[in-house]
């Protein structure tokens, strides 16, 4: 009954992994109405880092709502604001040096590209194939790992043009000889389509999210870099899945060391309340014209910065990236040892705790296995998502304080639904 009434009211176009109605959560747990429990491996598509209902986040919020619950940036300065963005300042690159505040992913991208035109005075902006940046108009516009993503909605804004991911896995070439391709692609493309001087920003996600969980090399990163460096272009970093620990570092483009200009924050930012944050220097955010860019809420939930201070001290005090590392590596090497068993063709890839399972058969996208072993693994209540735009990589988002033990148990459940699937 309460099933079919909740189908009702919400809108269809929220595709659901679990229909079950969920009414508690607590850890790497969530709890249904008939008292089930489901490992949840999803964290809400990476956003709650700290699992559900940390004790110190939920005391965080409750004690910031009996003091202020909004306080509008063009208003009043929130005394938690200020202190949040100075505990984030602590926590980015040196190149990272302020912060504007939104609400959602989209939106941060949004900001980031009218800061890039604003301050380069230069109109386009180039993306890469397989990447994902939201579903506002502009964000649209940058995405494609996905036609659903798009289809329908065009044309979208121009000024946006496409360059190769050095995705080695999907040419079938070396890393070596996939980057090659990749940055000559993109010199090719500054050549043809779109001039440095025409070009105000290249956004990258150091990790391909929706895409299919495929990190970018660093030698291609750094190649970003020295094109950017070289040409005026402003490198925007979108870490809005893969930032706050969720990659074993802080951040994922440390890897490679590369300096963002601008960084891209959301998802995992305050374990589960809506905020997000643009970074970039001062000289960079001061060319902004005061009031060119805001919006109402921005900035101004008191309550999600209090979550989301208590977030970054959480991650500090019980070592989340490190545990994301660790966490990350067992999973791998168990993943491992399971594939071994079976005659499944998988990729096993991913830093710390975005791991991606890419199945393939006869050299093909296997988006069937996927969608099978996501059900089996449903059926035994744990929660895994897909990703990829082939629909076949199975992708594990555990939160960042999961224990060795629930990814053994993850592990078990996740073996028997292969056994399930390709027997
Ligand atoms: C890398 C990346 N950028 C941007 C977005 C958009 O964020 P939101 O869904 O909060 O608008 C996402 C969401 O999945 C993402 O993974």
């Amino acid at each position: 009954m309460q099933n079919s009434l909740c189908k009702q009211a919400l809108s269809d176009v929220w595709g659901r992994l679990n229909s079950s109605l969920i009414v508690r959560g607590e850890g790497s747990y969530i709890f249904d109405d008939q008292g089930n429990r489901y490992l949840d491996f999803t964290s809400g598509i990476g956003v709650t880092a700290t699992g559900h209902c940390h004790p110190q986040i939920v005391g965080a919020i409750q004690a910031q709502a009996n003091q202020l619950l909004f306080g509008q940036l063009n208003c009043m300065l929130p005394e938690i604001t200020l202190r949040y963005a100075t505990a984030l300042r602590a926590q980015t690159p040196a190149s990272i040096e302020t912060f504007f505040f939104s609400n959602s992913g989209a939106e941060a991208v949004e900001g980031a590209v009218k800061l890039a035109r604003i301050a380069t005075g230069r109109p386009n902006v180039i993306a890469f194939e397989g990447g994902f940046h939201g579903r506002t108009a502009m964000t649209m516009a940058l995405t494609s790992s996905k036609k659903v993503f798009r289809e329908g909605f065009q044309p979208l804004p121009a000024g946006v043009f496409f360059s190769p991911f050095p995705n080695s896995f999907y040419y079938g070439w070396s890393r070596e000889e996939t980057n090659r391709f990749c940055l000559e692609q993109l010199e090719r493309l500054l050549q043809t389509q779109s001039s440095a001087d025409e070009t105000a920003a290249i956004i990258i996600e150091p990790v391909l999210g929706e895409g299919g969980f495929v990190p970018a090399p660093a030698e291609f990163l750094l190649g970003l870099r020295e094109i950017c460096d070289r040409t005026g272009i402003l490198l925007i970093v979108d870490e809005i899945q893969s930032g706050f620990g969720r990659t074993g570092k802080m951040w994922a483009h440390e890897y490679s060391g590369i300096r963002p200009d601008i960084l891209t924050m959301a998802k995992g930012i305050a374990s589960g309340l809506p905020m997000s944050a643009i970074g970039a220097s001062h000289e960079l955010m001061s060319r902004w014209v005061p009031g060119s860019h805001g919006g109402t809420f921005g900035g101004g939930s008191a309550v999600s910065m209090a979550a989301a201070l208590a977030t970054l001290e959480v991650i500090e005090n019980e070592q989340l990236v490190e545990n994301a590392r660790a966490m990350g590596n067992e999973l791998k090497q168990n993943l491992e040892t399971i594939f071994s068993k079976y005659s499944v063709a998988a990729d096993i890839r991913g830093y710390g705790l975005m791991v991606g399972v890419e199945l393939t058969r006869d050299g093909k996208p296997d988006k069937q296995t996927a969608i099978n072993i996501q059900a089996a693994c449903l059926k035994s209540k744990l929660l895994l998502l897909i990703c990829g735009t082939g629909g076949n990589v199975l992708r594990w988002l555990p939160p960042l304080n999961v224990s060795s033990e629930e990814i053994n148990t993850a592990c078990k459940i996740f073996e028997s639904a292969i056994k399930h699937c390709v027997s």
